[in-house]
């Protein structure tokens, strides 16, 4: 059985990956620098990743007989994953994708409890997938991070 939690957390999660595939990519274009090719790979493999996710969550809210939101609904969240005013400072990147990435595990847990409680082991199941994408893109990320001094 659906729930409007359901469908509210699968149209919210589909927004923030649409989200997150427009920062990536403007961020693996513009950075700058000896810090910044590896980043950059890294943004540019998860581009389609972010994409990939973003499809199987609009088919799921399609099997749920609900449409995906189209650009309309569009509401940004990311503010700290702008391109930096200063194109070398990798670290607001690391930084910005970091917060990005705890949103979206913060996201997919909820919709794990939502499917749970809901007994829909199929939404379960793609939230479940998706989890483990975006913490191993935390941890890669979090690598990064450690190159960096703490200020
Ligand atoms: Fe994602």
């Amino acid at each position: 059985m659906t729930t409007d939690e359901i469908t509210d957390l699968l149209t919210e999660a589909y927004i923030d990956e649409l989200e997150t595939v427009m920062n990536y990519l403007t961020n693996a274009t513009v950075l700058d620098g000896i810090h910044a090719e590896e980043v950059k790979e890294s943004l540019q493999e998860d581009i389609q990743e972010e994409l990939d996710h973003a499809q199987i969550l609009g088919e799921r809210l399609k099997q749920l007989d609900e449409s995906p939101p189209g650009s309309e609904s569009f509401e940004a969240n990311q503010h700290s994953l702008q391109p930096p005013a200063d194109t070398t400072d990798v670290q607001s990147v690391i930084e910005g994708v970091l917060e990005a990435e705890d949103d979206a595990i913060g996201t997919y847990r909820s919709l794990i409890e939502a499917a749970e409680d809901a007994n829909d082991p199929v939404t379960e199941d793609v939230a479940v997938t998706i989890l483990a994408d975006e913490e191993a893109h935390h941890t890669e990320f979090r690598g990064f991070q450690k190159e960096f001094p703490s200020n």
